[in-house]
């Protein structure tokens, strides 16, 4: 702590202070608006000319914040330090800053710690209040692989703290920068960081996976907000606030932080490296996990805040949805144009327009009438229907709308701040009844003339299940839907604050606003001091989506007796666990597939694996060409839907012409194929907290490379996705991390299984591809189970069964396979399902069944094995000890082989093995190989640079 202090000061004192106090060691002192060297003074802070125009002006650089008073104290968990402000100036003159501030540190496990910040009287507002579903900690771990250090050089000088990882002595926190400061509604504290590879953060849209750390600020705040590009230099924040980050440290290892906050906030990253927190509420409460991987942090993370929810089967199927298809008819043509160009289609989609004006647990009369018997079809078919709900409620019905009626009886309302006794009035969807409205007028002349008045269900009320609950179960009386939508629930509304705007307030107006959108914190939303959740809205705005997960979900598991899924537009830290989440609204542009690449490995990050964007764009019309791509990347979305707004000309698959209806059914088709294996990953997100659609760099952080690769994904550990994203692009340049990979392209089968040239190390290829192709590779010691496909996964998960088997350099390989009845509500806990494992070793696959707590009806068989990477054609090959060379097909290259027409039921363990030409027997002949396949190799290579084919 002294010595950054010492530092600046002697440097201080030399004549340049210019040159003196170089930029990257600059934390903003006053990042409000219109800073001047006397305000900036007056806060105690140094004021002088940048070099970079991004970084501050106005820069603590005398001890600032608090001091430590008296001893260190021991804790149930960890230890506890008392803080006292020192004798500087207070962050606003109207208010005191707390005084004395407590820091509990708690040791939880070895890997994950708890820093808290909080006041003295414990008066404030705290988010981990309102998750019961996390278990407090119950003790102080026996060890910890952390060392937690508090500095203070003397009695006027600032407290610091510091958080070590013991291993390498790697500085993971450093907060000897700065000012904690602890005011009512501004709280901050600033840490350097161990290196500048920083991820996480959200909801927004960004260039990059990896933050750029160049004097970049990041609003959190959950708000209807389509994703683009910044707005008046602000970077949008939009409908999720998820204020979690992962840093990977320089040696590869990497530790994630969350902070534990609802209120509006702001990050705000420079090149020191280092970041800077500031919130305007709450209490600064901070959870670090250790890793030492990032999969290792995600998994942590997710024990943290929950586990994953376990999706149906189904809702890995291909999802189909368009606002505004205008009447069932419609949709009838859709789903029959579906089926006759047999693209697979589990899920049909009803947006706001299947509801009467659009309010909640209604049915168009006219325009979806027949929609329930509809429904029974499709479902009859083996497909599934899922509705949209939206949270605001019309109190302005002439008829009986029982939703408003009964809510208002059971006062499940968010209340008006200024008469608590009175509702919050906001207005979002619906018209008054009976309005004629013109139809050419503006945006704002409608919601003042036609929209009605509606009020917020508090989601946190004790009565919520007997209202929303109860009222999800009365339209399941009327409309079998399988799965919950919801939406708007920031939550958005259409006029800023309430009908009324709102009174000024300190929450209303607060001090300090973080970098988010809108004139004022209540823009397209409720007055923040409204009562919402036993605390003002201020508080728990960010919590509206998350609060409405939980009992969506608790309604749709009991009256439907399955899993089902939800999903959400706004989510918050452990929304996971309750829902799914789809972008957004997000436009027809070609950006937009790179950056659903980047929200998905965000949200992997964050806990949230069933993720993906509305494939072919939400706003404007789509075009062929990006259409086509699009479908032909969504089909590797791990929610995989297509859908677009009420405006937008339609884009269901079968819309285009037939090469694109062509695409779009390979690409889904070869996703059918795959999903057993998705399944399985998704089982293994639910259980251990493991991400599904992964970063390259958590399975390769050896190879720096990774770290920064955004273009690219995994499935899981074995599965990689190279898909072409920019318009015209017949190649794509693809990164092969080192390893053995095999080709899966979707419509070449000719080249399934041929080894990527293996130049020994990781390398990017240029690789040729067309409109209908989509790279896809399989990573060597992979085991993947897979299936035939069909037109929805009631259909294909009856097919036969398959491994493609790909070995790595010692010719080995392994995986497993899931497999439940696939919507159960809780198979997993009930032990009702069936695990195998597979395993390759010195030419042998063992295919064990490790639990068969489920039966398929009909029961399942593996009809084909397909080996990747072989040396050379087995000599023999036998399946539980019986001669199957009879199966054998070879195909293209000596190096693969299939073994087809086998009946091997699911339910019993087998053993395959095979026998290799003398030389060629064991993986240590493989290895001795390598110098002349590393030779060739390398040959691929440069001729890849000269004409762009690598399989040569
Ligand atoms: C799917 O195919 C099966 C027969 O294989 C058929 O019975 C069913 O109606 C089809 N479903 C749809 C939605 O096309
Ligand atoms: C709509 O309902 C509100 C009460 O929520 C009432 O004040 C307003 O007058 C009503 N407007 C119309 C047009 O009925
Ligand atoms: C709404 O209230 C009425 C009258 O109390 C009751 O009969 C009805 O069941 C309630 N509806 C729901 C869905 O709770
Ligand atoms: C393995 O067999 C292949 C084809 O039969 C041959 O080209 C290769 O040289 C053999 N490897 C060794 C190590 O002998």
């Amino acid at each position: 702590m002294a010595s950054f202090y010492l530092a600046v000061l002697l440097i201080a004192l030399t004549p340049c202070r210019l040159e003196a106090v170089e930029d990257i060691v600059r934390f903003d002192c006053y990042p409000d608006d219109g800073a001047t060297q006397q305000l900036c003074e007056a806060r105690g802070c140094a004021w002088e000319e940048t070099q970079n125009p991004k970084a501050p002006k106005c820069f603590y650089w005398a001890p600032y914040g608090y001091r430590m008073d008296g001893n260190i104290r021991d804790t149930a968990l960890g230890s506890s330090v008392t803080l006292r402000r020192l004798n500087t100036p207070a962050r606003y003159v109207n208010s005191a800053d707390v005084d004395p501030v407590t820091l509990d540190v708690e040791m939880h496990t070895a890997k994950r710690l708890r820093i808290k910040f909080y006041d003295g009287d414990n008066q404030r507002f705290e988010v981990r209040d309102k998750m019961p579903h996390i278990p407090a900690a119950t003790g102080k771990a026996p060890s910890q692989e952390y060392i937690v250090s508090f500095r203070q050089s003397g009695p006027t000088s600032a407290f610091a703290l510091r958080v070590t990882r013991t291993a390498t002595r790697a500085a993971l926190w450093d907060t000897s920068v700065g000012g904690l400061t602890f005011s009512d509604q501004f709280l901050q504290i600033s840490t350097k960081l161990p290196s500048s590879y920083v991820y996480g953060f959200g909801e927004h849209e960004r260039d990059n996976y990896r933050h750029n750390m160049d004097w970049r600020t990041w609003g959190m705040f959950t708000r209807d907000e389509a994703p683009g590009p910044p707005s008046n230099g602000v970077n949008k924040n939009l409908y999720g606030m998820h204020p979690f980050y992962l840093c990977v440290e320089d040696d590869g290892k990497a530790h994630g932080v969350l902070l534990l906050n609802s209120n509006a906030m702001e990050v705000a990253l420079q090149p020191t490296p280092a970041m800077t927190f500031r919130t305007i509420g709450g209490v600064l409460d901070f959870y670090m996990f250790l890793g030492d991987g990032p999969e290792d942090v995600v998994r942590q993370y997710t024990e943290f805040v929950g586990r994953p929810f376990m999706p149906p089967y189904w809702g890995l199927g291909f999802q189909l949805c368009k606002w505004g298809y205008g009447s069932l008819d419609v949709v009838k043509d859709v789903v029959k144009e579906m089926q006759d160009f047999n693209i697979p289609h589990d899920v049909q989609y009803g947006d706001i327009d299947y509801m009467e004006r659009q309010m909640d647990f209604t049915i168009d009369p006219v325009n979806y009438q027949g929609l329930p018997e509809f429904v029974d079809q499709i479902r009859r078919d083996g497909m599934r229907y899922v509705i949209i709900l939206d949270p605001a409620i019309t109190t302005n019905e002439t008829e009986p709308y029982p939703p408003y009626t009964n809510g208002t009886e059971l006062d499940v309302w968010i209340k008006n701040g200024d008469d608590t006794s009175q509702p919050l009035i906001g207005k979002v969807w619906p018209y008054y009844p009976g309005v004629t409205v013109d139809p050419d007028a503006e945006w704002d002349y409608k919601v003042e003339n036609y929209n009605a008045y509606s009020v917020f269900p508090d989601y946190f009320h004790a009565d919520i299940d007997r209202w929303w609950g109860n009222f999800i179960k009365d339209f399941y009386n009327t409309l079998k839907f399988d799965g919950l939508w919801i939406d708007m629930n920031e939550p958005t509304n259409f006029v800023h604050g309430s009908v009324n705007g709102c009174s000024n307030n300190k929450w209303d107006n607060p001090p300090y606003l973080p970098k988010i959108l809108g004139p004022n914190i209540y823009s397209k939303t409720l007055c923040m001091n409204s009562e919402h959740g036993g605390t003002k809205h201020y508080n728990t705005h960010s919590l509206y989506g998350w609060s409405q997960a939980e009992p969506t979900q608790k309604a749709l598991r009991e009256v439907t007796g399955k899993r089902g899924i939800v999903f959400g537009r706004s989510t918050f830290p452990s929304a996971g666990h309750f829902e799914g989440h789809w972008l957004g609204d997000n436009t027809a542009k070609w950006d937009h597939l790179h950056k659903s690449i980047i929200g998905m490995l965000d949200f992997g990050l964050f806990g949230m694996p069933y993720v993906g964007a509305d494939i072919c764009g939400f706003f404007f019309d789509s075009q062929p060409d990006l259409c086509q791509r699009w479908m032909e990347l969504g089909a590797y979305y791990p929610f995989s839907r297509n859908h677009n707004w009420v405006l937008g000309a339609p884009q269901h698959p079968t819309h285009w012409d037939g090469a694109i209806a062509d695409a779009a059914r390979d690409s889904l088709q070869t996703r059918y194929t795959f999903l057993p294996y998705l399944y399985t990953l998704f089982y293994q997100a639910h259980t251990q907290g493991s991400t599904v659609v992964r970063s390259l760099m958590h399975e390769f952080i050896e190879d720096k490379h990774t770290w920064s690769i955004d273009r690219q994904f995994l499935w899981g550990p074995a599965l990689l996705i190279s898909p072409v994203l920019d318009q015209g692009a017949m190649d794509v340049t693809a990164y092969f991390p080192k390893a053995r990979w095999y080709d899966y392209y979707s419509v070449n089968s000719e080249r399934q299984g041929r080894e990527v040239a293996d130049a020994g190390q990781g390398r990017s290829l240029s690789l040729p591809c067309d409109m209908d192709c989509i790279p896809v590779h399989i990573r060597g010691g992979h085991v993947i189970p897979t299936q035939g496909h069909a037109n929805t996964t009631v259909y294909s998960r009856r097919k036969p069964l398959g491994l493609i088997v790909a070995l790595d350099e010692a010719g080995e390989a392994s995986g497993s396979l899931f497999w439940d009845d696939g919507e159960d509500i809780d198979t997993v806990g009930s032990n009702s399902y069936r695990m195998i494992t597979f395993s390759v070793t010195a030419t042998t696959l063992d295919i064990t069944v490790e639990r068969d707590g489920y039966t398929p009806d009909p029961e399942l068989h593996y009809e084909t094995i397909q080996v990747f990477g072989s040396p050379a054609m087995p000599t023999d090959v036998t399946v539980n000890g019986q001669n199957a060379m009879d199966n054998i097909v070879k195909k293209t290259a000596d190096k693969v082989w299939h073994l087809e027409g086998l009946s091997l039921s699911m339910a019993e363990d087998h053993k395959i093995t095979w026998t290799l030409p003398d030389n060629n027997a064991s993986g240590a002949e493989v290895s001795r190989a390598r110098p002349v396949a590393l030779l060739l190799a390398a040959m691929a290579v440069v001729l890849a640079n000269v004409n762009g084919h690598v399989f040569t």
